[in-house]
């Protein structure tokens, strides 16, 4: 199965994304993931990323294309993936189409969560920027107060998980990305979830579209 997450900042793409990877044995594959790793390598590419995700702001087309393209080379993207945060404009769409050719996207899992919610569930995030693992301190709490529950390192806040940029990001989201929606659904492709429910039962939802666990 080739799967797309979409959904706006906070809908609780990458809470998701981790355990459909984990149930259908496919790869997750985040862009703001690896453009994270980029920036923490510290080369002159991760510079100019963290200008643009700093602000709120997306990552040009051609940047993002290239390296979701080069990723979806892999051998383990052969039999399915899963896309979290990708695509996020009708340029990379339709830049998608085109790289997988014969094998496209079957499945675009559309998770919505009204603006207010995000906004809560975004300054509360902690993440451990060891392992990934992402919590809230209200909604997901870790076990012990800032240590990650899987390998026991101190979590963080996101730069961009401020009031202000989570804001742009939600605008960023609405203008740019929002109108992909009508894309997959005139494809035929899309299926809307209730994101504002618990971490578990969208997660049942969602594998009720997938069909039965492998
Ligand atoms: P990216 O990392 O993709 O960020 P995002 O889309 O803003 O989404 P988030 O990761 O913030 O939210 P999520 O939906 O994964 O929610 P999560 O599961 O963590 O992108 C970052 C930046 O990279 C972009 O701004 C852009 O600059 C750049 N970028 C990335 N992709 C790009 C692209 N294709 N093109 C151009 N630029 C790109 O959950 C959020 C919180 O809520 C957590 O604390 C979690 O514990 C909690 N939570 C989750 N589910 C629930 C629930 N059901 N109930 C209660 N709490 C919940
Ligand atoms: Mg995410
Ligand atoms: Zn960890």
């Amino acid at each position: 199965m080739n799967i797309v997450l979409m959904g706006p900042p906070g809908a609780g793409k990458g809470t998701q994304a981790v355990r459909i990877a984990e149930t259908y044995g496919i790869p997750h594959i985040s862009t703001g993931d690896i453009f994270r790793a980029t920036v923490k390598a510290g080369t002159a590419l991760g510079a100019q990323l963290q200008q643009y995700m700093s602000q709120g702001l997306l990552v040009p087309d051609e940047i993002t294309i290239q390296i979701v393209h080069d990723r979806l080379q892999q051998p383990d993207c052969a039999s399915g993936f899963l896309l979290d945060g990708f695509p996020r404009t009708i340029e990379q769409a339709i830049a998608l189409d085109k790289t997988l050719g014969a094998k496209p996207i079957d499945l675009v899992i559309s998770i919505e969560v009204p603006d207010e919610e995000l906004i809560k569930r975004l300054t509360g995030r902690r993440v451990c920027q060891n392992c990934g693992a992402t919590f809230h301190i209200h909604f997901n709490p870790p076990q012990a107060e800032g240590i990650c529950d899987q390998c026991g390192q101190e979590l963080h806040q996101r730069v961009d998980d401020t009031i202000t940029t989570v804001k742009n990001r939600l605008e960023v989201y609405n203008r740019q990305t929002e109108p992909l929606i009508a894309y997959y659904r005139e494809q035929e492709k899309l299926v809307s979830i209730d994101g504002s429910q618990a971490i578990d039962q969208v997660f049942q939802d969602i594998t009720r579209h997938l069909g039965v666990r492998q």
